[in-house]
């Protein structure tokens, strides 16, 4: 099954992007994790990062339209975003929440909202990269059932 993992914004500078937040695996390392992680669930991951909204809409609108399962990082976006929300809201395939960081556990009360949450089958936060590796295991579970 083809399963794409979305990034957004600024997370093309994972490794360098406040490592003490973030970690230290580069955006590269984070995607040929999870093409193997996926290998060794039977998914055929595809991995995207982009710092344009319009971009991940398209991507989020072809998903709807495949039908094809998605792990999402939207990143800033994921706080503020109401045309995120109306995307995420049309995918019927499992979509699954990720961060790197626990949003809900920052200073900032801007990161204590999220508008993927009330579309996600679950959100996975505050586990570093593998918070990607367990998204994926969830989606793997969820297509087995
Ligand atoms: C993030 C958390 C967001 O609040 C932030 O804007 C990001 C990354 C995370 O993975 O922890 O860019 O989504």
């Amino acid at each position: 099954t083809a399963v794409l993992v979305l990034n957004g914004p600024n997370l093309g500078r994972l490794g360098r992007r406040q490592p003490e937040i973030y970690g230290h695996t580069t955006h590269d390392e984070l995607a040929a994790a999870c093409v193997r992680w996926g290998a060794e669930l039977g998914l055929a991951v595809e991995v995207r990062q982009t710092n344009h909204e319009g971009e991940l809409l398209d991507w989020l609108n072809a998903a709807a339209d495949d039908a094809v399962p998605v792990v999402l990082n939207a990143a800033a976006w994921t706080h503020y975003s109401l045309a995120l929300y109306d995307a995420c809201a049309q995918l019927e395939a499992p979509l699954v929440e990720v961060h790197i960081s626990e949003p809900k556990q920052r200073p900032e009360t801007f990161r204590h909202t999220s508008y993927v949450e009330p579309h996600a089958a679950t959100t996975i936060s505050g586990q570093g990269v593998d918070g990607y590796r367990q998204a994926l295991e969830f989606i793997a579970a969820s297509l087995a059932h």
